[in-house]
Protein backbone atom coordinates (compact mmCIF):
# COMPACT_ATOMS: atom_id res chain seq x y z
CA UNK A 1 0.00 0.00 0.00
CA UNK A 2 1.48 2.96 -0.85
CA UNK A 3 0.11 6.51 0.05
CA UNK A 4 2.22 8.59 -1.58
CA UNK A 5 3.54 8.31 -5.41
CA UNK A 6 6.01 10.56 -7.62
CA UNK A 7 5.76 9.99 -11.32
CA UNK A 8 8.23 11.38 -13.27
CA UNK A 9 7.58 12.08 -17.44
CA UNK A 10 10.76 12.51 -19.29
CA UNK A 11 11.11 12.81 -23.14
CA UNK A 12 12.81 9.83 -23.30
CA UNK A 13 11.99 7.36 -20.46
CA UNK A 14 9.46 7.76 -17.50
CA UNK A 15 10.05 6.93 -13.64
CA UNK A 16 8.04 5.87 -10.61
CA UNK A 17 8.93 6.56 -7.27
CA UNK A 18 8.04 6.38 -3.70
CA UNK A 19 9.50 7.49 0.02
CA UNK A 20 11.16 4.75 1.74
CA UNK A 21 11.36 6.68 5.10
CA UNK A 22 13.82 9.58 6.95
CA UNK A 23 13.03 11.27 3.74
CA UNK A 24 14.59 9.02 1.08
CA UNK A 25 13.26 8.26 -1.74
CA UNK A 26 13.39 4.86 -4.70
CA UNK A 27 12.71 3.93 -7.80
CA UNK A 28 10.08 1.78 -8.23
CA UNK A 29 10.04 1.05 -12.12
CA UNK A 30 11.36 2.60 -15.50
CA UNK A 31 10.31 2.66 -18.49
CA UNK A 32 10.88 3.82 -21.74
CA UNK A 33 8.52 7.32 -22.77
CA UNK A 34 6.48 6.04 -26.33
CA UNK A 35 3.31 7.60 -28.09
CA UNK A 36 1.31 9.00 -25.36
CA UNK A 37 -1.84 6.86 -25.07
CA UNK A 38 0.76 3.57 -24.70
CA UNK A 39 2.99 5.02 -21.93
CA UNK A 40 0.19 6.71 -20.09
CA UNK A 41 -1.40 3.15 -19.88
CA UNK A 42 2.07 2.01 -18.91
CA UNK A 43 2.23 4.87 -16.28
CA UNK A 44 -0.92 3.39 -15.04
CA UNK A 45 -0.22 0.13 -15.26
CA UNK A 46 2.62 0.41 -13.00
CA UNK A 47 0.86 2.39 -10.58
CA UNK A 48 -2.16 -0.15 -10.16
CA UNK A 49 0.99 -2.79 -9.20
CA UNK A 50 2.11 -0.47 -6.32
CA UNK A 51 -1.78 -0.64 -4.98
CA UNK A 52 -2.10 2.88 -3.94
CA UNK A 53 -4.16 3.94 -1.10
CA UNK A 54 -7.26 5.89 -1.93
CA UNK A 55 -6.37 8.85 -0.78
CA UNK A 56 -2.87 8.72 -2.18
CA UNK A 57 -1.27 11.46 -3.26
CA UNK A 58 0.36 11.27 -6.85
CA UNK A 59 2.83 13.75 -7.76
CA UNK A 60 3.71 14.15 -11.26
CA UNK A 61 7.13 15.94 -12.47
CA UNK A 62 7.03 16.84 -16.54
CA UNK A 63 8.54 19.36 -18.85
CA UNK A 64 6.27 22.28 -19.84
CA UNK A 65 4.77 24.24 -20.96
CA UNK A 66 1.91 23.18 -18.31
CA UNK A 67 -1.22 24.25 -17.05
CA UNK A 68 -0.14 23.56 -13.04
CA UNK A 69 -3.91 24.71 -11.78
CA UNK A 70 -5.77 22.70 -14.14
CA UNK A 71 -3.30 19.35 -14.08
CA UNK A 72 -2.88 19.64 -18.19
CA UNK A 73 0.27 18.88 -20.11
CA UNK A 74 0.39 21.31 -23.09
CA UNK A 75 2.56 20.12 -25.64
CA UNK A 76 6.02 19.96 -24.36
CA UNK A 77 8.61 20.05 -26.94
CA UNK A 78 10.29 17.12 -25.77
CA UNK A 79 7.16 15.49 -25.60
CA UNK A 80 5.86 15.98 -29.24
CA UNK A 81 2.22 14.70 -29.38
CA UNK A 82 1.60 15.03 -25.39
CA UNK A 83 -1.29 17.92 -26.26
CA UNK A 84 -3.39 19.18 -23.72
CA UNK A 85 -2.69 15.51 -21.19
CA UNK A 86 -5.08 16.15 -18.53
CA UNK A 87 -3.22 13.70 -16.57
CA UNK A 88 -4.23 14.93 -13.13
CA UNK A 89 -7.64 14.26 -13.64
CA UNK A 90 -6.84 10.80 -15.35
CA UNK A 91 -5.36 9.51 -12.16
CA UNK A 92 -7.77 10.69 -9.81
CA UNK A 93 -10.50 8.98 -12.29
CA UNK A 94 -8.74 5.93 -11.68
CA UNK A 95 -7.09 5.67 -8.61
CA UNK A 96 -8.77 8.12 -6.74
CA UNK A 97 -6.93 10.31 -4.23
CA UNK A 98 -5.46 13.88 -5.14
CA UNK A 99 -2.79 14.27 -7.70
CA UNK A 100 -0.68 17.36 -8.60
CA UNK A 101 0.93 18.45 -11.59
CA UNK A 102 4.58 20.69 -11.78
CA UNK A 103 7.28 21.50 -13.93
CA UNK A 104 10.01 19.35 -14.13
CA UNK A 105 12.75 21.86 -13.06
CA UNK A 106 10.49 23.56 -10.17
CA UNK A 107 10.02 19.69 -8.96
CA UNK A 108 13.84 19.57 -9.08
CA UNK A 109 14.13 23.10 -7.10
CA UNK A 110 12.24 21.69 -4.34
CA UNK A 111 14.59 18.31 -4.55
CA UNK A 112 17.86 19.86 -4.19
CA UNK A 113 16.49 22.76 -1.57
CA UNK A 114 15.59 19.83 0.28
CA UNK A 115 17.76 17.19 0.07
CA UNK A 116 20.59 18.35 -1.90
CA UNK A 117 23.07 21.51 -2.67
CA UNK A 118 20.23 23.53 -1.98
CA UNK A 119 19.75 22.89 1.80
CA UNK A 120 19.63 26.21 4.07
CA UNK A 121 18.77 28.93 1.16
CA UNK A 122 15.62 31.32 1.38
CA UNK A 123 16.53 31.84 -2.50
CA UNK A 124 18.27 29.64 -4.59
CA UNK A 125 17.51 28.96 -8.32
CA UNK A 126 18.34 25.41 -9.72
CA UNK A 127 18.78 25.59 -13.35
CA UNK A 128 18.36 21.39 -14.94
CA UNK A 129 20.79 21.92 -18.18
CA UNK A 130 19.95 18.41 -19.37
CA UNK A 131 18.65 17.60 -22.97
CA UNK A 132 16.31 20.64 -22.04
CA UNK A 133 16.69 24.08 -19.98
CA UNK A 134 14.57 24.44 -17.33
CA UNK A 135 14.56 26.53 -13.97
CA UNK A 136 12.72 26.10 -10.74
CA UNK A 137 12.69 29.28 -8.22
CA UNK A 138 13.12 29.45 -4.21
CA UNK A 139 12.27 32.77 -3.77
CA UNK A 140 11.92 33.90 0.12
CA UNK A 141 11.74 30.12 1.62
CA UNK A 142 9.14 29.50 -1.08
CA UNK A 143 8.65 27.71 -4.67
CA UNK A 144 7.55 30.19 -7.09
CA UNK A 145 5.10 28.88 -9.47
CA UNK A 146 3.60 32.05 -11.32
CA UNK A 147 -0.10 31.97 -12.80
CA UNK A 148 -0.02 28.41 -14.12
CA UNK A 149 3.48 27.31 -12.84
CA UNK A 150 5.69 28.47 -16.36
CA UNK A 151 7.45 30.51 -14.09
CA UNK A 152 11.51 29.87 -14.89
CA UNK A 153 11.00 28.55 -18.48
CA UNK A 154 14.28 30.22 -19.05
CA UNK A 155 15.16 27.82 -22.11
CA UNK A 156 12.68 29.87 -24.24
CA UNK A 157 14.47 33.42 -23.89
CA UNK A 158 16.33 34.55 -26.75
CA UNK A 159 20.37 35.42 -26.36
CA UNK A 160 20.60 36.30 -29.70
CA UNK A 161 18.74 37.05 -33.29
CA UNK A 162 20.77 33.07 -34.63
CA UNK A 163 22.19 30.49 -33.06
CA UNK A 164 21.35 26.65 -32.00
CA UNK A 165 17.56 26.07 -31.71
CA UNK A 166 15.95 25.44 -28.42
CA UNK A 167 12.24 25.71 -27.50
CA UNK A 168 11.90 25.80 -30.54
CA UNK A 169 13.57 28.98 -31.17
CA UNK A 170 16.64 29.59 -32.81
CA UNK A 171 19.62 31.22 -30.23
CA UNK A 172 17.52 30.56 -26.98
CA UNK A 173 19.32 29.97 -23.59
CA UNK A 174 17.73 26.41 -24.23
CA UNK A 175 19.93 26.87 -27.74
CA UNK A 176 22.97 27.89 -26.33
CA UNK A 177 23.30 25.80 -23.39
CA UNK A 178 20.90 22.42 -23.01
CA UNK A 179 22.51 19.44 -24.17
CA UNK A 180 20.54 19.76 -27.14
CA UNK A 181 22.30 23.24 -28.48
CA UNK A 182 25.83 21.97 -27.54
CA UNK A 183 25.30 19.22 -29.82
CA UNK A 184 24.34 21.38 -32.83
CA UNK A 185 26.81 23.95 -31.73
CA UNK A 186 29.82 20.83 -31.60
CA UNK A 187 28.03 19.54 -35.19
CA UNK A 188 28.21 22.95 -36.51
CA UNK A 189 32.10 23.84 -35.03
CA UNK A 190 33.70 20.28 -36.45
CA UNK A 191 32.30 21.47 -40.24
CA UNK A 192 34.69 24.73 -39.68
CA UNK A 193 37.99 24.05 -37.29
CA UNK A 194 40.78 23.61 -39.05
CA UNK A 195 42.83 21.69 -36.85
CA UNK A 196 42.91 18.68 -35.66
CA UNK A 197 39.96 17.24 -33.45
CA UNK A 198 38.64 13.72 -31.98
CA UNK A 199 35.28 14.71 -32.56
CA UNK A 200 36.13 14.99 -36.60
CA UNK A 201 36.44 11.22 -36.58
CA UNK A 202 32.44 10.73 -35.25
CA UNK A 203 29.29 10.41 -37.01
CA UNK A 204 27.59 13.77 -36.94
CA UNK A 205 25.18 12.04 -34.98
CA UNK A 206 27.54 10.91 -31.87
CA UNK A 207 28.60 14.36 -31.74
CA UNK A 208 26.63 14.47 -29.06
CA UNK A 209 27.18 17.16 -25.54
CA UNK A 210 28.57 14.28 -23.40
CA UNK A 211 31.22 13.51 -26.56
CA UNK A 212 32.41 17.15 -26.24
CA UNK A 213 32.87 16.69 -22.18
CA UNK A 214 35.29 13.66 -22.66
CA UNK A 215 36.84 14.99 -25.58
CA UNK A 216 37.35 17.70 -23.16
CA UNK A 217 38.74 15.55 -20.52
CA UNK A 218 41.23 14.50 -23.39
CA UNK A 219 42.86 18.01 -23.33
CA UNK A 220 40.88 17.79 -27.31
CA UNK A 221 41.65 22.01 -28.26
CA UNK A 222 37.57 21.84 -30.34
CA UNK A 223 36.18 20.29 -27.11
CA UNK A 224 37.33 23.21 -24.83
CA UNK A 225 36.42 25.81 -27.30
CA UNK A 226 33.27 24.31 -27.43
CA UNK A 227 33.01 24.51 -23.56
CA UNK A 228 34.25 28.32 -23.67
CA UNK A 229 31.36 29.39 -25.84
CA UNK A 230 28.86 27.29 -23.88
CA UNK A 231 30.58 29.24 -20.34
CA UNK A 232 30.29 32.39 -22.29
CA UNK A 233 26.53 32.39 -22.80
CA UNK A 234 25.82 30.25 -19.56
CA UNK A 235 27.10 33.30 -17.83
CA UNK A 236 25.45 35.99 -19.31
CA UNK A 237 22.05 34.39 -18.64
CA UNK A 238 23.04 33.46 -14.94
CA UNK A 239 23.98 37.31 -15.12
CA UNK A 240 20.87 38.49 -15.69
CA UNK A 241 19.47 36.07 -13.00
CA UNK A 242 21.94 37.15 -10.54
CA UNK A 243 20.20 40.53 -11.21
CA UNK A 244 16.90 39.74 -11.44
CA UNK A 245 16.78 37.93 -8.59
CA UNK A 246 19.57 38.30 -6.56
CA UNK A 247 19.71 34.96 -4.93
CA UNK A 248 22.13 32.89 -2.40
CA UNK A 249 22.73 29.99 -4.63
CA UNK A 250 22.45 29.15 -8.23
CA UNK A 251 22.10 25.01 -8.30
CA UNK A 252 22.74 23.53 -11.50
CA UNK A 253 22.15 19.77 -13.09
CA UNK A 254 23.28 17.51 -15.14
CA UNK A 255 25.89 18.87 -17.71
CA UNK A 256 27.20 21.34 -15.54
CA UNK A 257 27.50 18.91 -12.88
CA UNK A 258 29.81 16.68 -14.91
CA UNK A 259 32.04 18.75 -16.95
CA UNK A 260 32.00 22.02 -14.22
CA UNK A 261 35.58 23.02 -14.86
CA UNK A 262 35.54 23.66 -18.60
CA UNK A 263 32.60 26.22 -17.87
CA UNK A 264 33.73 27.79 -15.04
CA UNK A 265 35.79 29.74 -16.03
CA UNK A 266 34.70 31.68 -19.33
CA UNK A 267 31.40 31.79 -16.91
CA UNK A 268 32.94 33.61 -14.06
CA UNK A 269 34.69 35.47 -16.18
CA UNK A 270 31.28 37.20 -17.92
CA UNK A 271 28.99 37.33 -14.51
CA UNK A 272 32.33 39.53 -12.77
CA UNK A 273 31.83 41.34 -15.76
CA UNK A 274 27.86 41.52 -16.12
CA UNK A 275 26.27 41.57 -12.83
CA UNK A 276 26.07 44.10 -10.51
CA UNK A 277 29.23 43.14 -8.13
CA UNK A 278 27.62 42.93 -4.69
CA UNK A 279 25.00 40.39 -5.64
CA UNK A 280 27.60 38.09 -8.25
CA UNK A 281 29.87 38.05 -4.77
CA UNK A 282 26.89 36.84 -2.36
CA UNK A 283 25.54 34.68 -4.94
CA UNK A 284 27.20 30.75 -5.39
CA UNK A 285 26.95 28.61 -8.51
CA UNK A 286 27.33 24.94 -7.67
CA UNK A 287 26.41 21.82 -9.12
CA UNK A 288 23.51 19.76 -8.41
CA UNK A 289 24.07 16.80 -5.56
CA UNK A 290 21.55 14.58 -5.80
CA UNK A 291 22.47 13.53 -9.55
CA UNK A 292 20.56 10.66 -11.37
CA UNK A 293 18.09 10.01 -8.36
CA UNK A 294 17.17 14.02 -8.70
CA UNK A 295 13.88 13.00 -10.63
CA UNK A 296 12.51 11.17 -8.30
CA UNK A 297 12.95 12.88 -5.30
CA UNK A 298 11.36 15.66 -7.80
CA UNK A 299 8.22 13.61 -8.60
CA UNK A 300 8.27 12.77 -4.36
CA UNK A 301 8.77 16.16 -3.34
CA UNK A 302 5.38 17.27 -5.58
CA UNK A 303 3.41 15.31 -3.84
CA UNK A 304 4.93 16.17 -0.31
CA UNK A 305 4.58 19.58 -1.02
CA UNK A 306 1.05 19.55 -2.04
CA UNK A 307 -0.24 17.03 0.74
CA UNK A 308 1.58 19.08 3.56
CA UNK A 309 0.15 22.28 2.57
CA UNK A 310 -3.19 21.11 1.89
CA UNK A 311 -3.80 18.07 4.64
C1 LIG B 1 11.01 22.62 -21.04
C2 LIG B 1 11.02 23.02 -19.58
C3 LIG B 1 11.78 21.99 -18.81
C4 LIG B 1 13.16 21.80 -19.40
C5 LIG B 1 13.89 20.68 -18.74
C6 LIG B 1 12.43 22.53 -21.53
O1 LIG B 1 12.47 22.19 -22.87
O2 LIG B 1 10.29 23.51 -21.81
O3 LIG B 1 9.73 23.13 -19.07
O4 LIG B 1 11.85 22.36 -17.47
O5 LIG B 1 13.10 21.54 -20.78
O6 LIG B 1 13.24 19.46 -18.91
NA1 LIG C 1 10.30 26.00 -14.25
Amino acid sequence: MNDIIGVDIGGTKCALSVPVGDGRVEEVARFATTDVRATLERIYAEIAKLAPTRDAVFGVSCGGPLDAKRGLILSPPNLPGWDRIAICMELTQRFGGRAFLMNDANACALAEWQFGAGRGCQSMMFLTMGTGMGAGLILDGRLYEGVTGNAGEVGHLRMAPDGPVGYGKTGSFEGFCSGGGIAQLARERVRTWAGQSQLQTLPREEITARAVGLAAEAGDALALAIWRDVGTRLGEALAWFIDLLNPERIVIGSIYARCEKFLVPAMNEVIVREALPDSARDCRVVPAELGDEIGSYAAVAIARYHGARTS
